[in-house]
């Protein structure tokens, strides 16, 4: 079977991203095309790819960023997930945000730290209780036999931490990604797109503008 798509072509129109208008600190300029993303309407504009790999596999999912500053992009995940395993033995990762409805995207590629457990359990303990009892059912990225199995666990999980606070899982928390290189790309017509890269040389953010 072949499906064709070579018919279907956008011409990226919008706006252009000029050296001038960028902020000298890549931090300063992801919040603002953040908000600007949050302001048109982008779908969960902190939807992003995460890729990592490890020395047999390549492997790429879509987490939600949580919070952002001059140190890194933090995301919440399960330890023991693929994902995880891949980061114990390579703590190197891409980071994609696809803001297509703004003809943009935004490459992230640095490396991880974790998270303290305290950090961790500040954003675990401000999530809805139903998500809590969530990350504790789930062995993430583990084989299932059934939906019925999860619901399960959901609800005994449910049933222990039924009086008080539920406890931070310590097979659950946070990953800052710190960046070396943040790209910036802006469609363009006839393909001609802007692309600026911050990349970090003796601690300080230099510019360079790419080839699309
Ligand atoms: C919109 C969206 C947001 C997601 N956010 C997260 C997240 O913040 N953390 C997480 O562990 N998984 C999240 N997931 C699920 C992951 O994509 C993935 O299925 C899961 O983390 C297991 O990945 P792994 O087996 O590669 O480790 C999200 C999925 C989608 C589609």
């Amino acid at each position: 079977m072949k499906v064709d798509l070579t018919s279907i072509r956008h011409g990226f129109t919008q706006s252009g991203l000029n050296r001038a208008d960028l902020s000298s600190n890549p931090f300063e300029q992801f919040k603002l095309w953040f908000e600007q993303a949050q302001e048109a309407g982008v779908i969960e504009p902190s939807a992003m790819s995460l890729a990592t790999s490890d020395d047999s596999e390549i492997s790429i999912r879509t987490v939600l960023l949580k919070y952002f500053d001059s140190h890194g992009f933090v995301f919440f995940t399960n330890y023991n997930s693929q994902k995880s395993k891949q980061l114990q033995t390579n703590p190197n990762v891409a980071l994609l945000f696809p803001w297509l409805v703004l003809e943009r995207q935004v490459k992230i590629s640095g490396h991880v730290e974790k998270l303290s457990t305290l950090e961790s359990l500040k954003y675990f303990s401000s999530r809805p209780k139903a998500s809590q009892l969530g990350a504790w059912a789930s062995q993430q990225s583990s084989n299932l036999s059934s939906r019925q199995m999860l619901l399960s666990q959901f609800e005994s999980m449910k049933a222990k931490f039924s009086k008080g606070e539920i406890p931070l899982p310590d097979f659950w928390g946070g990953y800052c990604v710190i960046p070396l290189k943040i790209e910036f790309w802006q469609g363009r017509e006839n393909r001609l797109h802007d692309r600026f890269i911050y990349h970090l040389s003796e601690d300080k953010w230099k510019i360079e503008r790419l080839a699309p």
